[in-house]
């Protein structure tokens, strides 16, 4: 695979191995953008002019081709301002409603801070009951651990579906099928799995999945929630204005279904019209070939840190682009540094998911992520910074 050409921000020898934190942009989308700008520009549903009426149209459009994209309907599918507000509206809007004293919340330490910090809210509110299931000794959520937690109380299972540190893929179909068997209902999320492999919402049958754009190609302030219709139509909006409602009176009002109940005012068109572009991009490329690139460079990276005395991977065997590691006795932030001047961006830190580390008893971890763009030659010289900065803090120290 070669598509380097495709991202303008790829010049100069730069190695970019920091996707999980926002992927970069095609110059499809960035095209996409501008064409918003500079061919519509108006605002969608409320023109009674050819301009508007095409800017809608172009609009729905893009969220048909989100909606194939992960199988899901057209009125399934509504646009947030990404993975962490498509999250929180789950909880605010769903979890509010239906989550009462007692009830239990199943969620692991696995989780973004997106995924769990709006179901502790909630249990404090609703005096619910957060439940953690044990991860495996790996860190893993498997079926068997799901089973140890799950009870006839268990009123929402959230999880995520690709791990943003440890890149595990979350066994979810099994999961989902003894989930709805006591009556739970699954959040489920999929920031790092919508833009690495391919994700069917009806054969995984989840009842909400979020996702961002900037993570998958596309253009930051854009995400998607999706939701099974029966449920998102029985749901409370969390914001009220412009577009969402049928009538006004004036102490009460009713609105639309889904998906214009929950997208009010005026949305980020132009970051629509990238998503779509996004998708499409993402496509013509295909999903499996994406996944199978990812974990061929991770593969080969893995091999080659297990021969460099000092190097601690924590997910030596996980399935996607995402290697969690730290060199023995030097800060992540002190390697990132030196990552940097070697002209290789990698991520330091707890990445937004201080459970992960917690989890792994330490302070915070490197990660490097690989995406369609990264070749062997990345790979190349990413291990070959490792072991720079490996010699320099042994002669220099921390
Ligand atoms: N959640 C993003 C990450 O994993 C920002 O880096």
């Amino acid at each position: 695979m070669n598509y380097k050409k495709d991202f303008p921000t790829i010049k100069d020898g730069l190695i970019y191995l920091d996707s999980g934190a926002s992927s970069l942009k095609p110059l499809q989308v960035t095209e996409a953008i501008k064409d918003y700008y500079t061919e519509y520009g108006v605002n969608i549903n409320r023109g009674v002019y050819s301009l508007s009426y095409l800017a809608t149209a172009k609009y729905e459009e893009a969220r048909q081709t989100i909606a194939d994209f992960i199988n899901a309907e057209f009125e399934e599918v509504i646009f947030t301002r990404g993975a962490s507000s498509a999250l929180n509206l789950v909880a605010s809007s769903y979890g509010m409603d239906n989550i009462n004293e007692g009830d239990e919340i199943i969620v692991s330490e696995l989780e973004h801070h997106s995924s769990v910090m709006p179901w502790q809210h909630v249990a404090k509110v609703k005096k619910a009951k957060l439940v953690y299931l044990p991860l495996n000794k790996e860190g893993r959520i498997t079926v068997e651990n799901f089973k140890s937690v799950l009870t006839a109380k268990t009123k929402i299972v959230a999880l995520t579906y690709v791990s943003n540190v440890m890149g595990y893929i979350t066994p979810l179909e099994e999961i989902i099928k003894l989930a709805h068997q006591t009556g739970a209902v699954v959040s489920v999320d999929a920031a790092q799995a919508v833009p690495h492999k391919a994700v069917d919402c009806k054969t995984l049958d989840c009842d909400f999945l979020s996702f961002s754009g900037h993570k998958m190609c596309g253009p930051t302030g854009i995400g998607v929630l999706y939701g099974k219709k029966e449920l998102l139509n029985s749901m409370p909006p969390i914001e009220f204005g412009g577009d969402m409602n049928d009538n006004v009176e004036l102490y009460e009002a009713t609105f639309k279904d889904s998906p214009y109940r929950f997208e009010t005012g005026t949305m980020p068109i132009a970051s629509v019209f990238g998503l779509q572009e996004a998708v499409l991009y993402l496509k013509s490329i295909g999903m499996e070939k994406i996944l199978k690139h990812e974990y061929k460079l991770r593969s080969y990276a893995v091999e080659q840190l297990q021969q460099i005395a000092g190097v601690t991977i924590y997910n030596p065997n996980a399935e996607t682009g995402i290697i969690a590691f730290n060199i023995d006795g030097v800060h992540p932030h002190d390697a990132a540094s030196s990552f940097d001047e070697n002209k290789v961006c990698l991520r330091a830190g707890h990445h937004c998911a201080q459970l992960v580390t917690k989890w792994l008893n330490v302070p915070a971890t490197l990660r490097a992520t690989f995406y369609l763009y990264n070749d062997l030659e990345d790979v190349d010289k990413f291990i070959d910074a490792v072991k720079k900065t490996v010699k320099f803090f042994k002669e220099f120290g921390s």
